[in-house]
C-alpha cells in the first residue's frame, strides 16, 4: 500500500500514533492506553522505562557513546564475557541486528568449512517457513517463496528441507552440506515449535559429519521461551548461536557465538562492523541479561507463559484451530475463513496490541515483565473479539 509519507513504503502501518510506554502498556496521543502484547516484535523484553536499563544507557551516553574498534571498550567485552559464561560458548562477535548476526554466523561456518575441507563445501541448509533476516544472504537463508523475488541475483549456496521432516533432511544432505540453520521455534513463520526427535537427529547428524549446527535465537533467544536459549528445550548445543531484539530491549544489537571449534576460524580483517559493540548498547544489553537470565525470573516467565497458554486454551470458539509456542512466544493459530490482521485490528481497537505471523497465526510476544493481571485482561480481549466476530 502507498502513503504520502517521505519514508520508503515499506510498512504497512497500524492507525495509532503510540507516544509513550510504561511496564508493560503504551499510550497513544490521545491518551489510550494499550497492553502490549508485542514487545516491538520481541524486543522490549524488560518492557518500557526499566529503571535501571536507563540508568545504564544514559549513564555510558553521558561519558563514552562510542568508540571505533581499533579501541576494546569495557562494556562490550563485559557482555562478551556474560554471553559466554551463560552459553557456555567460547568467542562471541557483537553486531547490530538479528539479520546481521545471522550474516556473520553464515561467514564464520562457511570459513570453518573452507579451511578445512576447500571451496566446494559451502552450503547451508535450513527449513522452510524460516525468517533469518533482509540481507541478501539472510534473505536467501530464509525458507519462504515470496522473499525470495525481485533481488536476483541471491546469494548461491543455500536449499531447504521441511520442519520436523528427517527424510526430507536426509534427502538434502550431500558433501557440499557445511551448515544448518534453524530456529527452535519459528516466529515469523507461524509460531512453529520444532519437535525433539526431529532436533536431536539433526545434532547427531551434524556431528557426526562435522556440519557446523546455527540456532537462530534472534526472535526466541533471551528468555523468551523461559529458557536463556530455545535450543535449551532440546537438550542440544549448537556451534553457532545467533542472537539479537530481546538482547537490546529497545536498542539496536545483535550477536553471534560460536564454540570451541570455530573460536579460531576469525582473524582480524575477517569481519567487522563499525557500531558494532557500541558502549551504550552494551550497557543496556548487560541489565537485560542480569535481570532475566537467572533461576527464578526464567521460572517467572516459564510460569507466565504456562498461565497464558491455558487461559487462551480456556477461549472456546471454532476460529481457533490451534494455540501452541513455549514461554512467552505463543502462537493462535485461526480458521482459514479469518484474517489475522483483523484480530489484530480489533484488538487495537479495544487496547491490546498483539503481532500476526505466517498465514494465519495471531503471535503474542509480551514484555517479559508482564503481569498476571495484564495477561488476564489480555486474554480477556482476544476472547470477546473471537466469541464476537464467530457470532
Ligand atoms: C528468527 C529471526 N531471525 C532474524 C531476524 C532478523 O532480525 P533483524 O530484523 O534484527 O535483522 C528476525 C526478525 O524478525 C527473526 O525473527
Amino acid at each position: 500500500m502507498e502513503n504520502n509519507l517521505p519514508l520508503m513504503s515499506t510498512y504497512s502501518y497500524l492507525p495509532v500514533n503510540l507516544v509513550k510506554g510504561e511496564g508493560s502498556c503504551l499510550f497513544d496521543d490521545k491518551g489510550n492506553k494499550y497492553i502490549d502484547f508485542t514487545s516491538g516484535i520481541g524486543v522490549n523484553s524488560l518492557g518500557y522505562g526499566d529503571s535501571d536499563w536507563l540508568k545504564a544507557i544514559t549513564d555510558t551516553a553521558g561519558s563514552l557513546q562510542h568508540i571505533s574498534n581499533i579501541f576494546l571498550n569495557e562494556n562490550a567485552l563485559k557482555l562478551a564475557e556474560k554471553l559466554t559464561k551463560i552459553s557456555e560458548m567460547s568467542k562471541v562477535f557483537l553486531c547490530n541486528s538479528g539479520a546481521e548476526a545471522n550474516e556473520g554466523a553464515i561467514k564464520l561456518a562457511r570459513k570453518y568449512s573452507f579451511e578445512k575441507y576447500g571451496p566446494n563445501r559451502n552450503k547451508i541448509l535450513t527449513l522452510k517457513q524460516s525468517f533469518h533476516g533482509r540481507t541478501l544472504a539472510t534473505l536467501t537463508a530464509t525458507g519462504q517463496d515470496k522473499f525470495h523475488n525481485y533481488y536476483f541475483p541471491f546469494p548461491e549456496g543455500f536449499d531447504y528441507f521441511e520442519a520436523n521432516n528427517i527424510d526430507d533432511f536426509i534427502n538434502k544432505l550431500s558433501n557440499e552440506v557445511c551448515a544448518v540453520m534453524m530456529e527452535s521455534i519459528q516466529g515469523e513463520g507461524g509460531v512453529n515449535p520444532l519437535k525433539n526427535d526431529f532436533v536431536s537427529s539433526i545434532y547427531e547428524v551434524c556431528r557426526e559429519k562435522d556440519i557446523i549446527l546455527i540456532f537462530d535465537e534472534v526472535q526466541c533467544g533471551i528468555g523468551r521461551t523461559g529458557k536463556i536459549f530455545g535450543y535449551e528445550n532440546y537438550n542440544i548445543k549448537p556451534d553457532i548461536v545467533t542472537v539479537a531484539k530481546g538482547l537490546g530491549a529497545g536498542l539496536p544489537i545483535g550477536a553471534f557465538l560460536c564454540n570451541e571449534k570455530l573460536s579460531k576460524t576469525f582473524n582480524p580483517g575477517d569481519h567487522g562492523t563499525t557500531f558494532g559493540g557500541n558502549p551504550v548498547v552494551c550497557s543496556g544489553a548487560l541489565v537485560v541479561l542480569d535481570k532475566i537470565c537467572n533461576k527464578d525470573k526464567l521460572k517467572e516467565i516459564e510460569e507466565k507463559g504456562l498461565y497464558l497458554m491455558s487461559l487462551l486454551k480456556d477461549i472456546n470458539s471454532p476460529l481457533i484451530k490451534d494455540i501452541r509456542g513455549k514461554g512467552l512466544m505463543i502462537g493462535i493459530e485461526i480458521d482459514g475463513t479469518t484474517n489475522p490482521s483483523d484480530i489484530q485490528n480489533k484488538s487495537l481497537e479495544k487496547g491490546l496490541l498483539v503481532l500476526t505471523a505466517g498465514k494465519n497465526v495471531v503471535r503474542l510476544l509480551p514484555p517479559l515483565i508482564i503481569s498476571k493481571e495484564e495477561i488476564e485482561k489480555g486474554v480477556e480481549i482476544i476472547k470477546e473479539i473471537l466469541i464476537t466476530m464467530h457470532n
